[in-house]
């Protein structure tokens, strides 16, 4: 399939930064290709050992993720790797759950979401970095959408008894978030079910950045 653009083309036009990385991160930036605004995550600014292993890993596992979700609301559309070391994907207007005030999210946001969640696990994806508002967007439209796959796992590629485990992951970032920002709404099965996540310490060594698959942007 021939690629909505190439790295010849961003050479020659403007871009919006949206993330400088540092060391481990890509640079991300916005691309105006047409009507349509593109995120291009880079690692070819990596150092180049950094890049050609870890940027090339990273690139082409965001993709594959990217792939297997396609067509589901709330994932980022047209994903394709412009080469070896940039994956590429439709951007969405909105802001991060991080940014965003609680007044400003719909009531049925967190419930949008949960179902946003399951619909990946029903794709046997698990994200692993839920925990992180700032891979969270309260689209223009309100809607949620789930952002960077560096962290996420193919449950075809993992062994079957470590699934359930993995799901709960994502659904105790989930409530984690949901608690934070619309408490009243969590109803009490729902927190109980945070509550009995939040219990079990398998799960402790890895909030934050899972399975230390990242380094941090920011300090
Ligand atoms: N498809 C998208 N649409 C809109 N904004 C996006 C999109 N993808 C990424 N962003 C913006 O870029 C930021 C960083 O994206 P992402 O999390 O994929 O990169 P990262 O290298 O993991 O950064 P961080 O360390 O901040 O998590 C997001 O918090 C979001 O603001
Ligand atoms: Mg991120």
């Amino acid at each position: 399939m021939r690629k909505p653009f190439t790295r010849k083309d961003l050479e020659n036009r403007a871009f919006n930064i949206i993330a400088k990385g540092r060391w481990g991160n890509a640079d991300l930036y916005q691309f105006q290709q047409g009507q349509k605004i593109w995120v291009v995550k880079d690692f070819l600014p990596c150092p180049p050992f950094i890049r050609k292993t870890w940027g090339r890993f990273m690139a082409k596992r965001e993709f594959m993720a990217l792939q297997k979700l396609k067509g589901i609301a709330g994932i980022a559309a047209e994903a394709f790797l412009l080469d070896a070391y940039a994956v590429c994907y439709r951007f969405q207007p909105g802001t991060t759950l991080k940014e965003t005030a609680s007044d400003l999210i719909n009531d049925d946001y967190f419930f949008q979401f949960e179902h946003l969640v399951k619909m990946m696990h029903q794709r046997n994806l698990v994200h692993l970095d839920i925990r992180n508002r700032r891979n969270i967007l309260v689209t223009d439209k309100g809607q949620p959408a789930l952002l960077d796959f560096q962290s996420s796992l193919n449950l075809e590629n993992t062994p079957r008894a470590l699934h359930k485990i993995l799901k709960d992951i994502d659904i105790s970032g989930v409530y984690k978030n949901w608690d934070q920002k619309k408490p009243a709404f969590l109803d009490s099965s729902r927190r109980a079910h945070l509550e009995s996540l939040n219990k079990k310490r398998f799960l402790w060594f890895l909030k934050g950045y899972p399975l230390g698959t990242k380094t941090d942007r920011r300090s």
